[in-house]
């Protein structure tokens, strides 16, 4: 029997819903079948989702790709020589230098697609724990310093400067602290927290350990949404196998040391990804606001002062602490400093994963990369920042994609989901999602919420009617004017983002596409 052949098909979910497992299972039986060996690597997704399943093979000559693959075009491609890297027409050559790769700047999703998850040894050969290193040679404080002087600003959403929660956690004196990671990821069309822990949990784990150490903190939590399994499955591994290997424990590689992480699954609600409902359903509760102050940094987790990240900002981690605050500072445009893994989803051509600098245009995420809309229709919204995200029309799509930039378009990057609509959509209907959103969501403690987001359903369908009495009588000009005040109340009254930034995808809707509005049924 011939040498076995390395060949890397996904185990990203994205990847096994569009029939990875399926492809793995045909290789390894026809390979088989032909007397071949293949060892099979099931990696992280390169985030190029129009390609998967994206399967590689390892040839003397480096990585050859090919994609999309059906586990029924497996027995073709085996005749062609796909052991060998052998011509077919899915044949791909080196994916990391197709455009769409080779131009996108990953740092904190370098190895994403590269690495065996499973394998702690790939990690460390591919630049892994060289932050932890780094920082176990360095005073808490500094390690903080550094945080603050990168410019890392929270990816979760309300991009919070990273340094300084991290320095309130540091100052406190306390017996336990903790870190928590948010994996709740509840923003429509994002996945860049789901691709890291599933493609490179270690990077998550270094970069908790970190910040453990950072502020003194012995016990770390992932809060993990229930509806990512592969992501569960990656992070357990990678736990025993960081904890069997002493990168976890009570002697942190061998530094005396000791910091440990556990995960919690959520239950699947929006408002658990909100970082203080997020501690209460950490500590067995049903998931509601806390009223802030105080801050969780002083009185978090079961009274503790405690971090509360994002599942990227952690993984930023440990580029800042390998290589250098300013090395990370240099990326970036005004005050949005470093990268941002933006998720490109909805009616796009090319959706995926592209991290770059902050500082990217709508335009050259959404034709650039995006290749335009799915149905080749033209591209009339996007939707940034998820489902609290303000719609912007295409005469806004030079707007640049960093913090800023998007406020003062009364919008949000959020945690970097774009959402590609074509000109089939109609907006009123939009708002009218936001609303109904927040009303299903909402975790009630705030009348402006609880009451608001539903009486504001009841005013949308009430406007999409369109009933040509309401529009001649003028009642249909007042309930747009109804809405707007509901906006301001909702904005202005609400306990946090829930209930405060639904407003945001309800006015822009109403502001770039009020046509759609006034419509006449
Ligand atoms: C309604 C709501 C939902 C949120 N959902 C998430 C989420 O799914 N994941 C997340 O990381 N942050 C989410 N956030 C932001 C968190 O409250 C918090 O700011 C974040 O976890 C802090 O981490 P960071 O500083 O690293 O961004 C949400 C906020 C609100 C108001
Ligand atoms: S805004 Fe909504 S989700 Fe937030 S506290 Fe108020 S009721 Fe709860």
């Amino acid at each position: 029997m011939s040498a076995a052949v390395t060949v890397y098909v996904p185990g990203d979910a994205s990847a096994c819903s569009l029939g990875a497992d399926r492809v793995a299972r045909a290789l390894e039986a026809e390979a088989g079948k032909r007397g071949r060996v293949v060892h099979i690597v099931r990696n992280g997704s390169r985030g190029m989702f129009w390609l998967e399943p994206l399967v590689e093979v390892v040839t003397p000559a480096g990585r050859v790709a090919y994609g999309p693959v059906a586990a029924g075009d497996v027995a073709k491609l085996l005749d062609a020589g796909l052991l060998e890297g052998g011509a077919h027409a899915l044949r791909l050559g080196d994916i990391a230098a197709h455009p769409w790769l080779a131009s996108q700047q990953r740092l904190t999703g370098s190895r994403l697609g590269i690495v065996d998850p499973t394998s702690l040894v790939d990690y460390v050969a591919h630049g892994g724990y060289v932050g932890l290193r780094n920082a176990l040679a360095m005073q808490p404080v500094d390690i903080v310093r550094a945080i603050t002087d990168s410019g890392l600003r929270g990816r979760g959403g309300a991009a919070f400067p990273t340094g300084i929660k991290w320095q309130t956690v540091h100052d406190q004196k306390a017996g336990q602290k903790y870190i928590t990671c948010n994996a709740d990821e509840g923003d429509s069309g994002t996945f860049a927290d789901r691709m890291l822990m599933e493609g490179d949990p270690f990077s998550l784990i270094e970069g908790m350990t970190i910040a453990g150490i950072a502020v003194g903190a012995t016990q770390g939590y992932i809060y993990l949404r229930i509806e990512y399994p592969h992501a569960a499955r990656a992070l357990a591994r990678a736990l025993q196998v960081a904890r069997a290997m002493g990168h976890l424990g009570p002697d942190v590689l061998g530094s005396g040391k000791r910091f440990d992480i556990a995960v919690r699954l959520g239950a699947g609600a929006y408002i658990c990804g909100e970082e203080t409902s997020m501690l209460e359903s950490l500590e067995g509760r049903r998931g509601e606001v806390r009223v802030r102050p105080p801050l969780p940094a002083i009185k978090g987790l079961f009274g503790q002062p405690t971090v509360v990240n994002n599942v990227v900002t952690l993984a930023s981690v440990p580029v800042v602490l390998a290589r250098g605050p300013q090395f990370y500072k240099d990326f970036g445009a005004g005050k949005s400093r470093g990268t941002i893994p933006l998720q490109l989803a909805g009616n796009v051509k090319q959706g995926g994963l592209v991290e770059r600098a902050f500082g990217l245009t709508v335009k050259q995420l959404v034709y650039g990369y995006g290749g335009g809309s799915a149905s080749g229709r033209p591209v009339r919204a996007v939707q940034i920042g998820g489902p609290l995200g303000a719609y912007l029309p295409e005469s806004q799509f030079d707007t640049p994609l960093e913090y800023e930039a998007l406020a003062a378009r009364d919008g949000l990057l959020g945690h970097g989901g774009v959402v590609v609509f074509d000109d089939h959509v109609n907006m009123a209907r939009m708002a009218r999602y936001a609303l109904e959103f927040c009303a299903v969501e909402s975790c009630g403690k705030c009348t402006p919420c609880r009451i608001g987001s539903t009486r504001g359903v009841e005013l949308m369908d009430r406007i999409i009617a369109g009933r040509a009495d309401t529009v001649r009588n003028g009642a249909q000009t007042a309930d747009l004017a109804l809405l707007e005040e509901l906006c301001d109340t909702m904005f202005n009254g609400s306990l946090c983002g829930l209930g405060g930034l639904t407003p945001y995808p309800v006015r822009s809707a109403l502001k770039h596409f009020r046509e759609d509005f006034q419509r006449v049924n």
